[in-house]
């Protein structure tokens, strides 16, 4: 038996990173995935992978969350693959550098889109999909970032903050409607995945440009990807049933000091 036997996962952002290691961890418990992503070479990689270990489990989409068009294809090829939809994973996100003096609207506005306006067109699309599906769980990948701030976070800060309250909103109205649909949010630390590159690079780059960011994290490492997949799993999982509206903190400790 698996933890997520049965389940019907899609996965925005699935090509790399944390969303890649969802898939894959998910898969490993018994849920069959959908990996959707800008990036669709990316997406049918790890997709390919995943089959060869649990044939049929996966499937690539091409998406660009932005899109309510790609949105609707996306939810429409997942839900007739996997045979519905019980899980929503809403991972794809960028960061821009930049404080209130040197970020740029082009920038303010792209990380909006990706990070936070996506996550309302998606997962009002998905609702008719999830409420056929339940129980059913929408994680909502935010960050510790969501919940501190950094002078040169501005966007970022502003994305993820929303995204931690859009995640409850979603879920209050869910319980007040008798739906037996969760949403909770993740907020992991800096975690090794491309994304964390650029930071690593601004603190001088290779191991110091690492050491930088780990010396901020009580623990004394960077996280790793499966330290957040094993909470995914937790929340796509019906051990998580009596959670919803709550937050996450994959941080090492950093947010307590
Ligand atoms: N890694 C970290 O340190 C960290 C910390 C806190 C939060 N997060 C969040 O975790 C999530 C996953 O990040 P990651 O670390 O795996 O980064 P990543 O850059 O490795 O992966 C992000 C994925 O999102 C995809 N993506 C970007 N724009 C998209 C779009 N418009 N449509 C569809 N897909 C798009 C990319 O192609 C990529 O595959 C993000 O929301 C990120 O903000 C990451």
């Amino acid at each position: 038996m698996g933890r997520v036997d049965g389940k019907k996962v899609l996965i925005t952002g699935g090509a790399q990173g944390l969303g890649a290691c969802f898939g894959r961890m998910l898969a490993d418990e018994g849920a069959r995935v959908a990996l959707s992503d800008v990036n669709f070479e990316g997406a049918e990689a790890t997709a390919d992978e995943i089959n060869k270990k649990h044939p049929g489990a996966a499937l690539a989409i091409k998406h660009d969350v932005t899109s309510k068009k790609d949105w609707e294809e996306a939810l429409d090829a997942a839900a007739e693959h996997l045979g519905g939809i019980s899980v929503l994973i809403n991972n794809a996100g960028i960061g821009t550098w930049g404080n209130i003096e040197t970020e740029t609207y082009e920038n303010w506005r792209r990380t909006q889109e990706i990070d936070v306006d996506s996550i309302f067109i998606g997962t009002q699309l998905a609702m008719p999909y999830l409420k056929e599906s339940q129980p059913a769980s929408i994680i909502n990948i935010s960050s510790v970032a969501g919940m501190v701030a950094d002078g040169m976070m501005l966007s970022y800060n502003a994305a993820k903050s929303a995204v931690w309250m859009m995640s409850k909103s979603i879920a209050l109205h869910c319980a007040k409607s008798g739906y037996d649909i969760r949403s909770n949010s993740v907020h992991p630390v800096f975690t090794r995945t491309p994304i964390v590159d650029p930071l690593i690079q601004l603190g001088g780059g290779g191991a110091e440009g690492e050491k930088k960011l780990v010396r901020q994290i009580p623990l004394g490492r960077l996280g790793e990807p499966e330290d957040v997949g094993y909470c995914v799993l937790y929340l796509a999982s019906d051990e998580s049933r009596f959670i919803t509206a709550a937050e996450f903190k994959i941080d090492g400790g950093i947010t307590a000091q």
